[in-house]
């Protein structure tokens, strides 16, 4: 399966709502629900409005491809005429302690060997999961009213991969991966102040538009390899569709696909 590496897009519109207490009108597309309502008071919120889930096609094991990595390209690059950000996914790794955490990243590369995401080397996902080298991934895509779910080991990708990567990053995000650390506590203006110790420290001056920075050793991507992939639709009456593939961990066995129930 050839790589699919995710490129940046143009900035998204920024989203705009006008909320009451009592009923929110949000807007993302005119594909969803327009109202949601909610009932208020002082220490609860209940959500009271209700989707329906209509994805279109068929999902069973007889229609998806042997592969999920395949599937999921195929999923991928449907969702990119659909969804404004499909490459948003959240990640959950876990404490050796079995605590979780979750928080969102965006995948930037796929292919026959897995899900790839960036980040920093000292944030507490990546200590996480050099504690506990077991990532889940969850996309959702609204828009098509599907969603996918991953579970995997994880392992760094190389220095040469993650500079290939890094190498494509605005030249501020680049700076900024030197200058935040990432999951610390930090003080009011650090970050500023941090941001232009690293211009200083590589010679960026105030106008300029490209430098070369090199790609910090506490930066890069980890590689999620799955034993578990789950395509979700949404149908009527929460009779959703699922299809569940699993094989063994760093398995080269066919994948063995499920129906499992909603
Ligand atoms: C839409 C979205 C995309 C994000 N993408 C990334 C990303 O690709 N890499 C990253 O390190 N953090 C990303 N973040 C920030 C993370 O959610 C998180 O705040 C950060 O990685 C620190 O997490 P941690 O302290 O659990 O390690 C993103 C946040 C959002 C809302």
């Amino acid at each position: 399966m050839s790589r699919l590496a995710l490129v940046p897009r143009p900035s998204s519109a920024s989203l705009s709502a006008t909320a009451r207490l009592s009923q929110i009108r949000g807007f993302l597309s005119s594909s969803i629900r327009m109202d949601a309502v909610l009932e208020s008071s002082e220490d609860k919120i209940r959500v009271l409005s209700r989707r329906q889930y209509e994805a279109s096609g068929t999902l069973t094991p007889l229609t998806v491809l042997p592969s999920p990595l395949d599937e999921f390209r195929r999923w991928f690059i449907e969702a990119q005429s659909h969804v404004r950000e499909p490459e948003i996914m959240s990640v959950s790794t876990a404490t050796a302690a079995g605590i979780p955490s979750s928080r969102f990243v965006l995948l930037k590369e796929v292919d026959s060997r897995g899900f790839v995401f960036f980040t920093n080397y000292n944030s507490r996902k990546s200590r996480e999961l050099d504690e506990n080298p077991h990532a889940a991934l969850a996309l959702y895509w609204p828009e098509m009213h599907r969603q996918v779910r991953v579970v995997g080991r994880v392992e760094r990708l190389t220095k040469a991969e993650s500079e290939e990567y890094y190498r494509t990053r605005p030249l501020g995000s680049r700076i900024g991966a030197w200058a935040s650390p990432q999951s610390s506590v930090v003080e009011e203006g650090e970050l500023s102040k941090r941001f232009n110790e690293v211009k200083d420290m590589f010679a960026v001056k105030e106008d300029q538009l490209e430098a070369d920075i090199p790609l910090p050793d506490f930066w890069g991507g980890w590689r999620v390899i799955p034993f578990e992939v789950e395509f979700w639709a949404g149908k009527p009456s929460r009779l959703h569709d699922r299809v569940r593939y699993t094989r063994e961990l760093d398995s080269d066995a066919e994948w063995k696909i499920e129906r499992i129930a909603p």
